[in-house]
């Protein structure tokens, strides 16, 4: 069985004040009955590891370079989103793929930089509404699968990520029956590659306009495992209402 994760994504967005969000979050959840794990922007990944410091929720990078350290201006490593304060890295987010052209060789290359600084890697994959409409899903999805996970991952810590490009921030989802579909087959996509028990042990989220509202029916859909939230976990009422539902 794969543990159950509610992850927030805040992504370009948060100020210091907002800080005061995660600790209103971790307060309401002393003894959570799920992993919940918020990624704030890198100028507040060590102030919001030191405000959360002992309390259940942890706290994630949105991203890593592949190289532990050097002369690559404006980047971060693994090592150093660690020395933060961070358990988790979020990587091949659709927006890096887009904004920075991320392939999934690069990808690769960052989950085995994660995975060597200890930290949990998650790897988001998704379709664009033009994958979608011409019947390629499950071909782009086990492609990236395939393409952005080296062979040697950390099964207790690795999660992955269904974010359907054309649902994010659009207040669209795709039917349970499509998130269904998709959910299994990454399953059996990553069972076929790595064997049935390690596969099992992998958090399967989905992510794309996830709300206290829908997020009850999302998780009771077939191979989902939690969520990977941007609008909804940027205020601790919203999100609790996530997290709730995943208890
Ligand atoms: O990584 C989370 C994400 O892309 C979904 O964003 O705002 O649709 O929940 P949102």
């Amino acid at each position: 069985m794969a543990r159950k994760l509610a992850a927030g994504n805040w992504k370009m967005n948060g100020l210091k004040a907002s800080l005061s969000e995660a600790t209103a979050l971790a307060e309401m959840f002393p003894a959570p009955k799920v992993d919940i794990l918020l990624c704030p922007p890198a100028t507040l990944v060590a102030a919001m590891a030191a405000a959360l410091d002992g309390t259940k929720v942890d706290v994630g990078g949105q991203d890593c370079h592949p190289r532990s350290s050097g002369a690559h201006t404006g980047d971060i490593s693994a090592e150093m989103l660690v020395d933060a304060g961070c358990d988790y890295v979020i990587l091949g987010h659709s927006e890096r793929r887009a904004d920075h052209g991320e392939s999934n060789a690069l990808i690769a290359q960052k989950t085995i930089a994660a995975t060597m600084a200890g930290l949990a890697p998650v790897v988001c994959v998704g379709e664009t509404l033009d994958e979608r409409e011409s019947g390629k899903t499950l071909e782009v999805i086990r492609h990236q699968l395939s393409a952005s996970l080296p062979d040697a991952v950390d099964f207790d810590k690795l999660v992955i990520a269904y974010e359907p490009v054309w649902a994010i921030g659009t207040g669209k989802i795709p039917t349970l029956a499509q998130i269904a579909e998709v959910h299994d087959d990454m399953r059996e996509t990553l069972s076929a590659r790595y064997g049935d028990d390690e596969a099992g042990k992998i958090p399967l989220l989905y992510g794309g306009s996830v709300k206290p509202g829908n997020a009850p029916e999302i998780f009771a859909t077939s191979n989902v495992d939690g969520a990977l939230v941007g609008g909804a976990s940027l205020k601790a009422a919203d999100f609790a209402g996530i997290v709730k539902a995943l208890e």
